[in-house]
């Protein structure tokens, strides 16, 4: 039965772990997978997490099974969280939401649904995009192309070209957008770049969906919503997916969703019995640990508060890392402009390193970064920043 099966190559951010954690290199720095690690190196636990969590553990109940739909304080407080708790769209009941596997979960549901609804749409994805977004909607069976984004001549945005690839889109392709800190070049759009963006997309008639996983991470968290609420504001219909992994320092517990904006309360009825069709198919309902915690934190003003503050935190950390990785690579030799490291935004910096650097980086200084150059610069700190910035200035 499997004798013609084929090695599938490794996932190009995944399959940096399992080199990372195999390479016995004692000085070794992983700056591949996107995640967050405090000044000593750590994964955090927030302290709201830790809080929610002592919470729930001391109330604890039964698990039963999760409606497909997942549980509906979370859902609302993702509503609450994305598009404001007051607005029209919320407390019209316009907006389906359901409890996804982290954002990657929110993307595939979205993708299967897309798939039903319109199985000849292409999709368009950034050039370039998170690796998995084309795997993913390629997976879901859809035709990937991209639009033009990133100008490496400029260190920045095409935004021309960008704008005239989505203008020369059929009718109802589905466009991949990322809400704030572009993965991997982390150059966003200003906001006047954005409402031309929303404009062709509401006059071609294009399906904007929004992978929204870094929310909080560039400017704050009602900053990088505002986004949203210009989408809202143009009246299309759009598709958002949420992930709290980053945000909430909660990878392992896969906390995400998908909402998708509909034109009346009962399209988003409708729609949402759909979506939960691709929920049952796939993995039945969602599992019940991290969408509590994340529900409790939202909605409890104590725990709410301190988690903006704690991701306020990370934000701040990041901005600082970028400053002073700049200051190492002057003081290594790096003579090229490096004001695009902190034009940046987010947890990667695009770096500009080809291929074969980053993998010089990786086989002779240990330092782990994506192959397109992509380095993820929340995982810097005071303590191996100077190393890297010397291995960078000795690869360039
Ligand atoms: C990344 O881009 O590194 C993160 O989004 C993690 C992932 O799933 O790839």
């Amino acid at each position: 039965l499997f004798a013609a099966v084929e090695m599938a190559p490794r996932d190009p951010i995944l399959g940096l772990n399992e080199q990372f954690n195999a390479d016995p290199n004692p000085a070794k720095v992983n700056l591949g997978v996107g995640v967050y690690y405090d000044e000593n190196g750590k994964l955090p636990l927030l302290k709201c997490v830790a809080t929610a969590e002592k919470q729930l553990v001391e109330a604890a109940k039964p698990r039963g099974y999760l409606p497909i739909d997942g549980i509906a304080v979370y859902d609302k407080a993702v509503q609450g969280l994305v598009f404001g708790a007051a607005h029209e769209a919320v407390t019209s009941g316009r907006i389906a939401t359901v409890q996804g596997l982290g954002g990657t979960g929110g993307l595939k549901i979205g993708a299967d649904f897309l798939k039903r609804l319109n199985p000849a749409a292409k999709v368009l994805i950034s050039d370039p995009s998170w690796e998995n977004h084309r795997a993913l909607f390629t997976n879901a069976g859809f035709a990937v192309e991209a639009y033009p984004y990133y100008d490496a001549a400029a260190r920045g945005i095409d935004f021309v070209a960008m704008l005239a690839a989505l203008q020369a889109a059929p009718a109802g392709t589905i466009v991949v957008l990322h809400a704030c800190c572009h993965n991997p070049t982390g150059y966003d759009l200003s906001p006047v770049q954005w409402l031309q963006v929303i404009e062709v997309l509401k006059s071609r008639q294009l399906v904007p969906f929004l992978d929204m996983a870094y929310q909080g991470f560039g400017q704050g968290i009602a900053e990088d919503g505002a986004v949203i609420e210009r989408f809202l504001e143009a009246g299309i219909d759009f598709f958002v997916s949420t992930s709290f992994s980053k945000s909430f320092s909660l990878y392992g517990e896969r906390v995400g969703a998908l909402s998708v904006v509909c034109e009346s309360k009962d399209e988003a009825a409708r729609v949402l019995s759909q979506l939960k069709i691709v929920i049952r198919t796939n993995y039945s309902n969602p599992p019940t640990f991290g969408a509590q915690v994340v529900a409790t934190v939202l909605t409890t003003p104590a725990l709410r508060a301190l988690w903006e503050e704690e991701l306020a935190g990370m934000r701040v950390r990041i901005k600082a890392m970028r400053e002073l990785l700049v200051t190492k690579l002057k003081a290594a030799g790096v003579k090229e402009d490096l004001s695009f490291i902190t034009r940046q935004q987010g947890m990667f910096s695009y770096s500009g390193l080809n291929a074969a650097q980053m993998q010089r980086l990786r086989g002779e200084f240990g330092i782990y970064g994506v192959d397109s150059g992509r380095i993820c610069v929340a995982a810097l700190n005071e303590h191996n920043i100077g190393a890297v910035a010397k291995a960078m200035a000795a690869v360039v």
